[in-house]
């Protein structure tokens, strides 16, 4: 998505708040501009270029990272787990906490609803979808559980496909769906090297060989090697032979500059607490309104109206605060720009994978192509395909050069160990991950 939208969208948020029902109290909490709590930061001061430029501009990264307080002793390069909030969004959670249980049930039966409603229609906005197709979850996963398990287009004798790739909980919901329907699974490898051509080979070829698929569960960027799935083109795929597509969307937005137009799926469940910056527990479900009908209400929920998407998740009591701190991350990202943080990312991201590409012994596991990755990356060293090895080589990493990063289990071809630079990172920590990398590789 475009800056100028993600502006747009600010103002849909705020611009709802003018219900009667929602107080100034609300509103503030919505549109006050976000501090820091030791005081205010200057204006970020962000150069006039492109976000290919900017991308190499250390002295502003280096504000940005300024915005972060990050735990010193390490170099944290596993930021595919969860993002850490900025500290304005930060201070603006704590702020968001202290009114929720100031005000308590005063504020959650008189101030509340109106503000969730401009939270969710600032977030749909955000992603590029209708307000009436969209509903606030705790995270991607409680979105694409209820997605898949609620999917009712399935019965026995079907099919229902996931690979490799996709993550574990998705795929369990997936075989939960096969054993409530009687249909079966088919399971399908990303090949490894990927390319944009042989991935959509691949989906191809496994949707013709088993005609009676019905979902298909698509990664947008996987948390194993950081693969991004051109969602777009397998969506066609699927959609010509009548399959519907769920999308796993938990590392796409704030990652990747994109709205749900860019992926044309079904049904999506994403999170806003990986690369929005939004406190943990923040997330969205999305259904397509001409969709609505293929997923069932949640345990036959009755609060909503069955032409409602509310009556398809019934969370319970929401987080207040962590629903009022969305805007302010929204906001937060906004002064930065979804496009130049993408850009960043990447390019901390070439750094060091362009350093240890031709090292003897060293396979990355995600290809160059632009379109086909971001900040994530994996490697393996040759042949180490196991668990051992790669938890070996993430406690060196960490206890020999202080570089944190995690192993990630699961893919058909083997383990592997996974890097994600965030914002706060820079140039150096790249490189010092390629030194660390070519010094454990040359031991052979
Ligand atoms: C690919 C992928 N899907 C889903 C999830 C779960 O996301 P959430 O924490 O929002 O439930 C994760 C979390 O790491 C993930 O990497």
């Amino acid at each position: 998505m475009k800056d100028a939208a993600l502006l747009s969208a600010a103002s849909v948020g705020a611009g709802a708040l003018n219900a009667r029902s929602a107080s100034a109290l609300s509103a503030s909490a919505l549109s006050a501009p976000a501090h820091d709590a030791h005081g205010e930061f200057p204006p970020l001061d962000r150069p006039d270029v492109s976000p290919e430029v900017l991308a190499s501009d250390e002295a502003f990264w280096k504000r940005v990272a300024a915005r972060y307080q990050v735990k010193p002793a390490v170099t944290n390069m596993e930021a595919g787990f969860f993002g850490m909030m900025s500290m304005p969004v930060l201070a603006a959670y704590h702020r968001h906490i202290d009114v929720a249980n100031r005000d308590s049930s005063f504020f959650a039966r008189r101030e509340y609803p109106a503000l969730i409603t401009a939270v969710r229609e600032k977030v749909a906005a955000f992603v590029g979808a209708k307000p009436t197709e969209l509903v606030l979850s705790r995270g991607a996963t409680e979105a694409l559980q209820a997605l898949i398990t609620q999917y009712n287009g399935a019965k026995s004798g079907d099919t229902v496909m996931y690979a490799d790739l996709d993550y574990n909980a998705m795929q369990w919901a997936m075989n939960s769906l096969a054993q409530q329907t009687g249909a079966t699974v088919a399971k399908i490898e990303i090949p490894e090297p990927a390319t944009r051509e042989n991935i959509l080979a691949m989906y191809d070829a496994a949707l013709k060989a088993n005609p009676r698929t019905k979902l298909l569960l698509l990664t947008h960027c996987n948390n194993k090697t950081g693969l991004i799935l051109p969602v777009k083109e397998i969506a066609a795929l699927a959609h010509a032979r009548n399959v519907d597509v769920v999308v796993d969307a938990a590392h796409s937005f704030g990652q990747l500059s994109l709205s749900l137009a860019d992926m044309d799926c079904d049904f999506v469940g994403l999170n806003l607490h990986k690369w929005i910056g939004a406190p943990v527990g923040a997330g969205a479900m999305y259904i397509r309104e001409s969709k609505l009908d293929k997923i069932d209400r949640m345990h036959a929920d009755e609060s909503a109206p069955i032409s409602s998407i509310d009556s398809r998740l019934h969370t319970g009591t929401s987080n207040f605060a962590i629903v009022m701190t969305i805007p302010d991350a929204l906001d937060f990202q906004a002064t930065i720009g979804v496009q130049n943080k993408s850009a960043r990312l990447r390019y901390l991201r070439d750094r060091w994978v362009k350093a240890v590409r031709t090292v003897p012994g060293v396979d990355v596991l995600t290809p160059d192509d632009p379109a086909l990755v971001c900040a994530i990356s994996s490697f393996r060293l040759h042949g180490r395909n196991t668990r051992e090895p790669n938890q070996a080589i993430t406690k060196a990493l960490l206890d020999e050069f202080g570089l944190f990063t995690f192993w990630r289990t699961g893919l058909a071809k083997g383990d592997c160990v996974r890097v994600t630079p965030a914002l706060y990172n820079s140039v150096a920590d790249a490189d010092k991950m390629a030194r660390a990398i070519k010094t454990i590789a040359a031991r052979g």
